[in-house]
């Protein structure tokens, strides 16, 4: 479906249907949402005192579709990754709850899988045997090594299976990690900018990956992301977290952020990246960024450079 390669190295090219046939994907429920730390009091404050807990999130009530990619935008610090903690189990709200295909969740879910902005790769482990941690604790040895190497196929590796994490490039360890979370056909994909780390050609060489994959296992992805580019090419729909009050940041920042834009990005994928119909949503997220039409944030010169959330 895509123009452009997937691989990067002299790997073979994914193959585009040999992802793990018994894929499900599941529906994602947020509902009404909310997530408060509370910090340690700092040093030197009196015995006993307290600090009040400090809000993240509030209100985020979202149905995630099965089968569909949505993409978290937001300002650095403004809770996307603990929104994408919370609907893996890996963290709990302080509020609200979530369900995921109707049923609630209680902590870490095999039906969610998790990918990090890192590989996180055992260095001690081949390619192929890292992939194989992610598959589900029950599975028969000879099934587990034909989806691996359904797996390492998919994302073209399969001539870097006997590979140490050492010897292959950040977008192959990234794309390793890919396979791996997908080993257990998970029903929800949660990844937390995937391709942060990688350069730009890699990155949207990974970005046609992730649609090949979707396109062979339509699993429910969501996508935290700061790339608004990258958004508006892989997801079918995108929400901005942030405060609800323009006019006033740092009172809305004191109270959490939640979701102030949500968009439906029309066309099927892969999208024309240069169309006006992208060009206007780009505007749009930007804008909702707090970066203006000349990619400035805030009026610093700062291009494309995301601002913090106000805390
Ligand atoms: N376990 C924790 N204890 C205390 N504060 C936390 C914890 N986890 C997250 N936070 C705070 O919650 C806020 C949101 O963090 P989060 O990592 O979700 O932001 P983010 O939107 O993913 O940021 P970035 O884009 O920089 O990755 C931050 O101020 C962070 O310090
Ligand atoms: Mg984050």
């Amino acid at each position: 479906m895509s123009t452009v390669s997937t691989s990067i190295a002299p790997a073979a090219a994914p193959a585009r249907t040999s992802a793990p046939a018994d894929n499900t994907s599941f529906s994602v429920d947020f509902s009404d949402i909310g997530r408060s730390f509370t910090a340690k009091p700092e040093r030197g404050a009196a015995r006993g005192s307290t600090v009040a807990p400090r809000p993240v999130l509030r209100d985020v009530s979202l149905t995630v579709q099965p089968g569909e990619v949505l993409a978290i935008l937001g300002t650095s610090g403004c809770g996307k990754s603990t929104l994408l903690r919370i609907a893996g189990g890996l963290d709990e709200p302080s509020t609200g709850s979530i369900r995921i295909d109707g049923s609630p969740l209680n902590g870490i879910d095999a039906r969610c899988a998790v990918g990090f902005q890192e590989p996180r790769l055992l260095p001690w482990r081949t390619i192929a045997d890292n992939v194989a941690l992610g598959l589900p604790r029950r599975i028969g040895r000879a099934e587990g090594k034909s989806r691996v190497a359904a797996l390492l196929e998919l994302v073209g590796l399969t001539s870097f299976a006997d590979h140490r994490p050492r010897a292959v490039s950040g977008g192959m360890a990234q794309r390793a990690s890919l396979a791996r979370a997908l080993a257990r056909n998970p029903g929800v994909l949660l990844l937390d900018e995937p391709f942060g780390a990688l350069d730009a050609l890699t990155r949207l060489k990974m970005q046609d990956l992730l649609l090949d994959v979707h396109a062979a296992a339509p699993t429910t992805i969501l996508l935290v992301t700061h790339d608004v580019d990258e958004a508006l090419q892989l997801a079918d729909r995108i929400i901005l977290l942030g405060a609800d009050d323009d006019a006033d940041d740092m009172a809305g920042g004191r109270t959490g952020a939640t979701i102030v834009q949500e968009l439906v990005v029309p066309g099927g994928r892969p999208r024309d990246r240069g169309s006006a119909e992208l060009a206007e949503l780009r505007g749009r997220l930007l804008a909702g960024l707090g970066i203006d039409r000349h990619g400035q944030a805030r009026g610093v010169a700062a291009t494309h450079t995301i601002p913090h959330f106000p805390y």
